[in-house]
């Protein structure tokens, strides 16, 4: 590891669930010291433990996002609003449906959009001027992608169009008919945009992503494992269950 990188905090729980409940209560006790927070969100099934915990703490507990600002990560290319994968949809079910978000201060790229390089520079822009992020929420891919951020992606990168891995697109057809159904592109924060979040909590579970969460910690910092890139943020925690951590005191990546 070079000098200039940094080692993200480690933290891991027996079960999923309590890092999803660990999580929320960060984010609570974010909201309670600064009300108009700027959240940064994911989706997939990592964060889901998360929202509905967030939505337990709003509906018990009255916390309050009425000031907050959401932005997310990523969204489909191609997928109407409606459709029952896309990450609009997704948001709404899981968390924005059942707490007291503003509509206008909900953030998600537009897939939709007719000129889809003017929607990039357009969600870029208001990211800068809503933020800087204050927590941004991650998941991993299987691949080390972070957003949708594949291997290969520019570690500089802002807001832009990408190809989705075939390995991408298959772990996420379980959400679609078929394989067929899954759409090719998608627009994602940057790397870069992602890196400019105050603070990072990446929430990984299961077995599947050891190696990620491995080379993630350990691999050279490089396109091929875009999770790396995390270690240029001094303020990067893992919140993992202990099959996603399994492999991280092993003497190399599995
Ligand atoms: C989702 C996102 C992706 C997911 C990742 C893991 O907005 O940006 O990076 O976090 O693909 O997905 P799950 O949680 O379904 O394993």
């Amino acid at each position: 590891m070079s000098v200039y990188e940094h080692k993200p905090a480690v933290a891991v729980f027996h079960e999923a669930h309590e890092a999803g409940i660990a999580a929320a209560k960060l984010i609570a006790e974010l909201l309670r010291a600064k009300p108009n927070a700027v959240l940064g969100l994911a989706t997939g099934s990592t964060p889901i433990g998360l929202y509905a915990e967030l939505v337990r703490m709003h509906r018990e507990d009255g916390l309050d996002f009425s000031r907050a600002t959401f932005f997310n990560l990523d969204e489909y290319v191609g997928l109407p609003r409606e459709h029952v994968a896309s990450f609009h949809r997704f948001m709404r079910e899981h968390l924005f449906d059942h707490i007291n978000a503003m509509p206008d201060r909900t953030f998600i790229p537009n897939g939709m959009a007719a000129d889809l390089q003017a929607e990039c520079r357009r969600y870029e822009a208001l990211l800068r001027e809503y933020g800087p992020v204050d927590l941004q929420i991650l998941g991993i891919g299987v691949n080390g992608h972070i957003g949708f951020n594949e291997p290969g992606a520019d570690l500089n990168g802002d807001t832009n169009i990408v190809t989705l891995a075939d390995k991408t697109r298959k772990d996420n057809a379980r959400f679609f008919d078929n394989l067929d159904a899954v759409p090719t592109s998608a627009l994602t924060m940057g790397i870069a945009s992602i890196l400019r979040a105050r603070r990072i909590l990446l929430l990984a579970f299961g077995e599947a992503k050891r190696e990620a969460i491995c080379k993630l910690m350990s691999a050279s910092v490089s396109p091929a494992c875009p999770a790396t890139a995390l270690r240029g943020h001094d303020n990067v925690a893992l919140l993992l269950d202990a099959q996603a951590a399994s492999a991280l005191d092993a003497p190399a990546c599995p």
